[in-house]
Formats: structure tokens, C-alpha cells, sequence
């Protein structure tokens, strides 16, 4: 495993975490087997491979993610040496709402402290003065440790920096082969002042993989709301994908491995990947071994770059009329 350089953290950040979404998650469609047996041995197998970043958020499963969690890392040895990243979904999130909702989450996880306590967007009304007052209280009380943001603007993060008057330590962002807009300018900014992007949906929730194709959609909750998934998206994929397989060829890997390589391609960046089987935990872990080129990363960004998906307004009545051909 690698770990995040040049980051002053209590605990090492593996460049490769874990996304616990899908755990106790209908929308994702693993079943009940998942929830009670799979998710506990992906988490153990992850920490054998040395990932140190487990995510969840207390509106996965309605927090049954977070408890999936809590349990398979007390029955996997604990949590020390293990970031613990949560989020707060900020409905109505004055100081009192933030405080208790911390202490709900920590409950759920059976932990003391919450390593990283993020703000699961920004609230379009509640500023995040009033939010952070919230993260303050309970960072002095020991419930949480470092606080980070997520689906912020860049602006918006360091406006939040001040609002709490101490580092926010990250921004957890989508950020994938296809969704490149953290290379602008919030990842050189965060390069260079020691902070950290989460890269979210790394594999674009599985489309890099190249398992799926017009011919076969995933049917799950998720990704048949995904525009991405639709099929005239599917199909314009196919030269990028023709890429991504021929350099993942050159290194021996598979597709997937190489949306992961290029995500961590960059330094101060954790990538996330979910997982539905203890194999893709151990494949996406592999991933942080592979070191691309940087003329293999100028060309699968090049070629990304020529993906032009239909997606926004004009992709909802293709959702909508997609969805009744499953
Ligand atoms: N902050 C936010 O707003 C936000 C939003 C979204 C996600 N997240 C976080 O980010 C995490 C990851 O994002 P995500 O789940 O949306 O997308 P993702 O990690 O890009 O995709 C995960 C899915 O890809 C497939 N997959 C994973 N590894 C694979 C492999 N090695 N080979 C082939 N297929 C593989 C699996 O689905 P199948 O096997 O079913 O194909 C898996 O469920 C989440 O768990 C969550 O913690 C945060």
C-alpha cells in the first residue's frame, strides 16, 4: 500500500480507502448476505492489505452503513491505525443538530472519536459559520478529530477553513476519469497547501471497469439513475475503454485498476472505491502499485477528454423511458 505524502495527519492515509456506501444500502441491491457477511470480510481484507481509509455517511442505509462498519472493524482488531471518515447530512444544521448527530454517528460506529467528520455537502441556506460552530464543540469534547467537507467548491472549502478557524482537512469530491474537474483548480491547492481530495465514484461506479455495455446495464437503483449508464452513453464509451484496456494490458492489470491509477495518479488524493465482493477490494487495492507513465496519463486523459456523455435535462427522459426496458 501507498500512504498520502507530504500531509501532516495523526494516522497515515492509505492512497487507496474504502467506500462503505453500498454497505445496508437498498439502492445498491447487494442483498442481505452482503450486509451480513461480505461487507465484514471486505473490511477485514482491506485492513490485512493495509488500506487505513474506511468512509461511510450517516445517510448510507440510514446509518446502517456506518453500524456494518463499527462492527467489522471492532471484529477485525479496532480502529487503531484507522481513519474513520463519517458525514453529517446538513439538514437544518445549527450547532445543537451537528453536535448530537456527531454523537449518533459515533454511537452507530463504536468509536470515541470519528477521525474525519465531513460536511456531506454544502447547505444552499445555512452557512457554515453556523455549522462549524457545531464541528468546534465537538472536536473539544473529543468526539471527532479532523473535519473535511465534501461536494464543496473550492471557494466554498476555504470560506469553511475560516468559518471553523482550523484546518478542514479535505474535500471529498467525485473525481474519476470521466469527472475531471478537481484538476483544475482544487487539486493544485491543494497540493501545495497540505490538504487532501477524496476522490468519490472513482470507477465511476463500476462504468471503468468495462463490464458494462448498451447490451448489459446494471439494473440497480443507483446506476439506473445514473445518465452515465444510458445506453447511447455506453456506447460512446467504447474508444476511451479501448484505451484504458490496452495500457492496462501493457501493466498487466485490469481496466479497473487503471481508472484507480489514474485517479492516485496525482499526489493528495485518497480514492474511494466501493466494492460487492472481498475479489474487487483486493484488485482495487492492488492499483495502488501500479505507476503510470506520464504519457500513459496524458493519453487516457486525452482520450476521456473526447467522451462527451449526454447527461443534465436533456438525460432525464432517457432515464425515465431507459428504466421501464430492464
Ligand atoms: N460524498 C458523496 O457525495 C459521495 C457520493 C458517492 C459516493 N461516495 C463514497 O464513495 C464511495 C465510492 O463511490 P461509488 O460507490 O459511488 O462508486 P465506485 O467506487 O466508482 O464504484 C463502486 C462499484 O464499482 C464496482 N466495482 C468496484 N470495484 C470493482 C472492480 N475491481 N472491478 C469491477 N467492478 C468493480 C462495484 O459494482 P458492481 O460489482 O455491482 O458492478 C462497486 O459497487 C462510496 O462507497 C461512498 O463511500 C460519496
Amino acid at each position: 500500500m501507498r500512504f498520502v505524502e507530504n500531509v501532516a495527519t495523526e494516522k497515515p492515509l492509505s492512497v487507496i480507502g474504502l467506500g462503505t456506501w453500498q454497505f445496508g444500502s437498498k439502492e445498491w441491491g447487494y442483498g442481505g448476505s452482503y450486509d451480513d457477511a461480505e461487507a465484514g470480510r471486505i473490511v477485514k481484507r482491506a485492513r490485512e492489505l493495509g488500506v487505513t481509509v474506511f468512509d461511510t455517511a450517516e445517510v448510507y442505509g440510514f446509518g446502517r452503513s456506518e453500524t456494518i462498519l463499527g462492527k467489522a472493524l471492532e471484529a477485525s482488531g479496532g480502529t487503531e491505525g484507522i481513519v474513520v471518515a463519517s458525514k453529517i447530512f446538513p439538514v437544518f444544521p445549527i450547532a445543537p443538530v451537528v453536535t448530537s448527530r456527531g454523537v449518533g454517528s459515533a454511537q452507530r460506529l463504536g468509536v470515541k472519536s470519528i477521525d474525519l467528520y465531513q460536511v456531506h455537502q454544502a447547505n444552499p441556506v445555512v452557512p457554515d459559520s453556523t455549522i462549524m460552530k457545531g464541528m468546534r464543540s465537538l472536536r473539544d469534547v473529543g468526539v471527532i478529530r479532523d473535519v473535511g467537507v465534501s461536494n464543496y467548491s473550492l471557494d466554498r472549502w476555504q470560506l469553511a477553513e475560516k468559518d471553523y478557524g482550523s484546518v478542514v482537512l479535505s474535500n471529498q469530491v467525485q473525481f474519476n476519469l470521466l469527472q475531471r474537474k478537481p484538476l483544475a483548480s482544487m487539486l493544485p491547492w491543494a497540493q501545495s497547501s497540505g490538504h487532501i481530495v477524496i476522490a468519490y465514484s472513482p470507477l465511476a461506479q463500476g462504468l471503468l471497469s468495462g463490464k458494462y455495455t448498451s447490451a448489459n446495464r446494471p439494473t440497480n437503483g443507483v446506476r439506473s439513475a445514473n445518465p452515465l449508464f444510458l445506453p447511447e452513453n455506453l456506447d460512446a464509451l467504447a474508444p476511451l475503454l479501448k484505451i484504458v484496456r490496452e495500457i492496462a494490458d501493457v501493466h498487466g492489470a485490469t481496466s479497473s485498476q487503471i481508472g484507480l491509477a489514474w485517479v492516485i495518479h496525482q499526489p493528495n488524493v485518497v480514492a474511494i472505491p466501493g466494492a460487492s465482493s472481498v475479489e474487487q477490494l483486493e484488485s482495487n487495492v492492488a492499483a495502488a502499485d501500479i505507476r503510470l507513465t506520464d504519457e500513459e496519463y496524458s493519453r487516457l486523459t486525452t482520450a476521456a477528454e473526447k467522451f462527451h456523455p449526454v447527461t443534465g435535462l436533456k438525460a432525464i427522459p432517457k432515464i425515465v423511458a431507459s428504466r421501464w426496458k430492464h
